[in-house]
C-alpha cells in the first residue's frame, strides 16, 4: 500500500500536557493551568476548518489521572461540567458535533447527563467532528471492547474465525471515527500515555515544547502544514 500524502491531516489526535507547569511558572496552583488549557480548546477546534481538519480528538482526563490528588481530581471535574454547560451553545451555533469516548461508569451522574445532552444537541452537526477523551485509556478501551466482542461470541452472534482487524476496532470507542492521522503532545514529554494506542498505528507524531496553555491556531496550523509534506508509506514502499 502506498498512500504519499500531499494534503493536511483529515484527523488530529492531541495530548493536552502541560497545564500544571503553566501555573507553577506563574507560582498560581495546578486549577488555574486547567482552567487556561480549557480556554484554549475553542480556538483550536474553531480553526479546524480553516486546515482542513475534520476530526479532532483531544485527551481531557486520562484513566490513570484519578492518581492525581482528590483536590486536583474534584477540580478538573468540576471543569469539564462547567466548559460543557458554557460552551455548549458555541459549539452547537459553529456545527460542531461532540462526541466522548472513555469509560463514564466512574464519572458523576451530572457530568455523564451534560455529555449525553451536548452529543444529543450537536448530533446533526458537521464542521467538525470534536471527540473529548474523558475517563479515557486505550488499555482500558481495548479491554472493555474485549468483553463486548466475546459477549457477542458467547451469544453465537459472531464466529471467532470472523475476529480480525476489520471487525475488532467497531468495538472500540472510536468505532465512528476514522484512524488519526497526526498525534500531537505538547509540553515536551515524548509520550504517548495510553492514548489511541490501536488508532495510532500509522499515525505521524509530533511531540513539541510548547505548553497546552501556550498552544495556538497558529502553530496548530504549522504542523498540520508541516504533516502535508510527508510520506506517509503504511509500512509500503514508494511507488
Ligand atoms: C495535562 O497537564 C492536562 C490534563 C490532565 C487535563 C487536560 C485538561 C484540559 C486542557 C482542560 C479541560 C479540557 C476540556 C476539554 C474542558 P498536566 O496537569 O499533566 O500538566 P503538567 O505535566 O505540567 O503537570
Amino acid at each position: 500500500m502506498s498512500d504519499p500524502v500531499s494534503t493536511g491531516p483529515r484527523h488530529v489526535a492531541i495530548i493536552m500536557d502541560g497545564n500544571g507547569r503553566w501555573a507553577t511558572q506563574r507560582g498560581r496552583p495546578r486549577l488555574f493551568g486547567h482552567r487556561a488549557g480549557a480556554r484554549r480548546v475553542r480556538e483550536v477546534v474553531e480553526s479546524c476548518p480553516d486546515v482542513g481538519v475534520e476530526y479532532l480528538t483531544i485527551f481531557a482526563f486520562s484513566t490513570e489521572n484519578w492518581r492525581r490528588t482528590q483536590v486536583e481530581v474534584a477540580g478538573l471535574m468540576s471543569l469539564f461540567r462547567m466548559y460543557i454547560s458554557r460552551e455548549a451553545r458555541a459549539l452547537d451555533q459553529f456545527g460542531v458535533r461532540v462526541r466522548f469516548i472513555g469509560d463514564r461508569v466512574r464519572l458523576d451522574a451530572k457530568l455523564v447527563t451534560l455529555m449525553d445532552d451536548l452529543e444529543k444537541l450537536t448530533c446533526n452537526n458537521t464542521a467538525v467532528h470534536l471527540t473529548i477523551a474523558l475517563n479515557y485509556g486505550s488499555r482500558d478501551e481495548v479491554a472493555r471492547a474485549t468483553k463486548r466482542l466475546a459477549r457477542d461470541v458467547a451469544a453465537g452472534n459472531l464466529d471467532p474465525d470472523d475476529v480480525n482487524e476489520e471487525t475488532l476496532p467497531k468495538y472500540l470507542d472510536t468505532c465512528v471515527l476514522p484512524d488519526p492521522d497526526l498525534v500531537i503532545r505538547t509540553s515536551g514529554e515524548a509520550r504517548i500515555s495510553n492514548f489511541l494506542l490501536w488508532q495510532s498505528a500509522y499515525a505521524e507524531y509530533e511531540f513539541i515544547d510548547t505548553l497546552w496553555p501556550d498552544f495556538t491556531k497558529e502553530e496548530f496550523a504549522q504542523l498540520c502544514a508541516s504533516y502535508g509534506g510527508r510520506d506517509r508509506r503504511f509500512g509500503g514502499v514508494k511507488t
